[in-house]
């Protein structure tokens, strides 16, 4: 069974065709953020318009590239959310129409499915269950994955994302958006250990974090520095330093809390997924787990952010098991993972 996966929820347009068989057939994407780097964030009207631009070009591109033609396609996965209304319903659209042109079914699918199944389109995918570490610009979860559509949240942020403090870090910085990478790579050149900031949540027994106090702290910290220094390589280097000791604090608390997750529930498998996973800070301190017996599990780095590899995969195997939805165009811009079950799937 071939299924074209379609994602437009926010700033990326990915196209991806996945076969039961014979696994990922052909991928594209296209991603808008030099059109939002000017407003230094996602402008959701203009990330509407052009999604609706690349979506019929994106899905020539991979039926070229698996050499399959429309009438080949079995079954239709988009993104239903969450996410940007405007931009789910561009994607729902296009999946629902085309759907109906062809008479095949089709099925609106979570956004963070999709991202906690994305490392099962590799090579050595992990099996159930798992603790996920969700990581991205709009979510940080950590969820215990039993099965398809078997998720129990155990704990969240209760202010920023990891990615969104990442973003709005890297924009005090002077960084472009999205800072996230940007941040990372001014980090590079600085000492983790310079600056001395908070490690959020850490002392609570619980598995939720926090990032936005974090975030304050090293904004409060540059403009500290800045005030008594105006030598400006002294000030790069500390930018460099900030960066560096920022990543670190956010890396400390998110392997922090997946090890208390793992201890929990006696679980040895941990996914770590969403846009924040290509952070190789980040992976490099995760793989050390693997030292105490846990099997690490990522995304390859072009799927750690959004795609529709991930959409495919997530609604293939949705479909494969009989799940599918009515001919309405239903998006659904808030939607909690934990609201998700085996069967029932409809947006
Ligand atoms: O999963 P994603 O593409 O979109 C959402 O579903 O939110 O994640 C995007 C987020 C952004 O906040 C971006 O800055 C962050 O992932 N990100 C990174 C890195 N690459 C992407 N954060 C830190 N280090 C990176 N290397
Ligand atoms: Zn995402």
């Amino acid at each position: 069974m071939i299924t074209l996966g379609i994602e437009s929820s926010c700033d990326e347009t990915g196209l991806a065709l996945y076969c039961t068989n014979k696994g990922l057939l052909a991928h594209a994407l296209f991603s808008q953020t030099d059109q939002h780097a000017l407003y230094g964030g996602v402008v959701p009207e203009l990330a509407s318009r052009d999604h609706v631009r690349r979506l019929v070009p994106l899905t020539r591109d991979v039926c070229k590239q698996a050499n399959c033609t429309l009438n080949e396609i079995d079954s239709v996965a988009f993104t239903a959310g969450p996410g940007l209304a405007g931009a789910l319903l561009t994607g729902a659209m296009m999946g629902r129409g085309l759907a109906w042109a062809l008479q095949k079914p089709a099925l609106g699918v979570h956004h963070l499915e999709g991202h906690l199944l994305a490392p099962m389109l590799e090579p050595d995918p992990p099996v159930f269950p798992f603790v996920c570490l969700l990581v991205s610009g709009g979510h940080t979860q950590l969820v215990v994955v039993r099965g398809l559509g078997q998720y129990e949240l155990l704990g969240e942020s209760i202010d920023d994302a990891a990615g969104e403090a990442f973003d709005k870090t890297a924009k005090m910085l002077g960084l472009s958006y999205p800072g996230g990478p940007e941040l990372a790579r001014l980090a590079e050149c600085g000492d983790a250990a310079a600056v001395p900031l908070p490690r959020p949540m850490m002392d609570r027994p619980n598995l939720d974090f926090s990032f936005s106090g974090l975030k304050t702290a090293a904004i409060t910290r540059l403009k500290a520095f800045n005030q008594t220094n105006n030598d400006p390589t002294t000030q790069e280097r500390f930018r460099a330093d900030l960066a560096a000791s920022f990543q670190q604090a956010v890396v400390d608390v998110l392997i922090g809390k997946s090890q208390r997750a793992l201890a929990q529930t006696g679980l040895s498998r941990l996914v770590i997924s969403g846009g924040v996973s290509a952070n190789q800070q980040l992976r490099a301190a995760a793989d050390e787990l693997e030292t105490r017996g846990i099997s690490v599990f990522y995304p390859r780095l072009e799927f750690c952010t959004d795609n529709g590899a991930m959409i495919a995969l997530a609604g293939a195997l949705r479909l494969a098991r009989g799940d599918a939805s009515d001919m309405s165009v239903n998006v659904k811009p808030r939607w909690p993972l934990e609201s998700l079950n085996e069967h029932t799937y409809q947006p």
